[in-house]
């Protein structure tokens, strides 16, 4: 369709009509379809944010010099607005992902957006992409928020000018398995974050890495790897793209977050669900050993959502688990997935209706 820049207002939100785009909801995976609108906004080194627009989705102009390219001088953000049977849109806890931005930016010597320019710009451009939004129960539109380095430099510093971008895809199950449980292979020959090192920011510069391993085990069948603490070896610490919970009893536990754990907006949204629902939950060192006792594994995050792991190979032992009905995994899914879709009833005040 024929799209232009629109300012983007403070307050009352840009509303598009409510048609739907041409999309065949019934197969929707994780890849990327581009929509009508990005939302841009730039700012110099030492300055703050001021207003940004909606341009049409489309290539962002860059010096080949620029920050980000040449030393992975940027940040990325996930989030996920649902569209309700009266049409409304739902954001979940967009807040947490401005918060999660502005301290990864420090840690990455980079301007950052505020809370509520980070907040406005996501409802900005779930509305002017609304048609994208998939009808209730076909899935989500995805946001993805970027800050980049997008002033040149030549020697390693940071960027003179940072671009805030929001993009947008409808998106339904991030893994290929769809809803059916992920067969995990724990990961010792490379690591994915070091003790002060960048582990628990969002930076782009933590993904790339991963991939060598991410292929060669999906090579072999599995859907992903689970990675080991660098220092001991003896420890979870998360997979590729998402954190890791086990279950043994009525306990759940989590590796802690101290620094080489991305902390997770799923993940402390589904601790204090399941805390709520009367279980343990314990933020704490989880050795890998304890993978031979659990009884249930799952994984969380924003495209993963809380996802059943039916099987994790460690040292050429396969280990299976409890899947399905009746599970913790199940009970924790079905909660958070009705409370971001206006199904169950939001207590907490995570939802922004749009
Ligand atoms: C998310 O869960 O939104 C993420 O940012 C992970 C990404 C690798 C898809």
């Amino acid at each position: 369709s024929q799209t232009s820049s629109l300012e983007v207002p403070d307050s009352a939100p840009y509303r598009e009509n409510d048609e739907y785009a041409d999309v065949d909801w019934d197969n929707l995976g994780f890849g990327l379809m581009p929509t009508d609108y990005m939302y841009v906004n730039k700012c110099g080194a030492g300055q703050h944010f001021g207003h940004g627009q909606l341009n049409p989705y489309g290539n962002i102009h860059l010096s080949p010099s620029a920050a980000v390219l040449n030393y992975g001088q940027g940040l990325f953000e996930g989030t996920k607005a649902y569209r309700k049977e009266n049409g409304q849109l739902l954001l979940f806890r967009p807040e947490q992902n401005a918060i999660r931005m502005k301290s990864g930016a420090q840690r990455m010597c980079m301007e950052a957006p505020s809370v509520d320019q980070f907040v406005n710009a996501l409802k900005q451009t779930a509305l002017a992409n609304k048609r994208w939004v998939p009808p209730p129960g076909k899935g989500s539109l995805y946001l993805r928020p970027l800050l980049i380095g997008s002033g040149a430099v030549l020697g390693l510093a940071p960027a003179p000018e940072y671009t805030f971008l929001i993009y947008a895809s409808p998106v339904r199950n991030y893994f290929k398995e769809g809803s059916a449980p992920l067969n995990l292979y724990v990961e010792e020959n490379f690591d994915r974050a070091s003790r002060r090192g960048t582990g628990s920011v969002k930076t782009i510069s933590n993904y790339a890495p991963v991939l060598m391993a991410q292929l060669r085990a999906k090579k072999n069948g599995f859907s992903d790897v689970l990675y080991l603490d660098s220092a001991t070896k003896k420890n979870l610490e998360e997979v590729s793209s998402c954190n890791i919970f086990i279950a043994k009893g009525r306990c759940i536990s989590t590796p802690g977050t101290n620094g080489t754990i991305l902390a997770g907006i799923t993940r402390k949204s589904v601790i204090e669900l399941a805390r709520d629902h009367g279980y343990e939950v314990e933020e704490r060192a989880v050795a890998v050993d304890e993978l031979m006792e659990a009884d249930e594994v799952f994984c969380t995050g924003t495209a993963v959502g809380v996802a059943p792991v039916g099987a994790i190979t460690y040292q050429n032992t396969r280990m299976e688990y409890k899947t399905g009905s009746g599970t913790i995994c199940q009970e924790l899914y079905n909660t958070l997935l009705g409370i971001q879709t206006g199904v169950i009833e939001d207590k907490k005040g995570w939802i922004i209706e749009i």
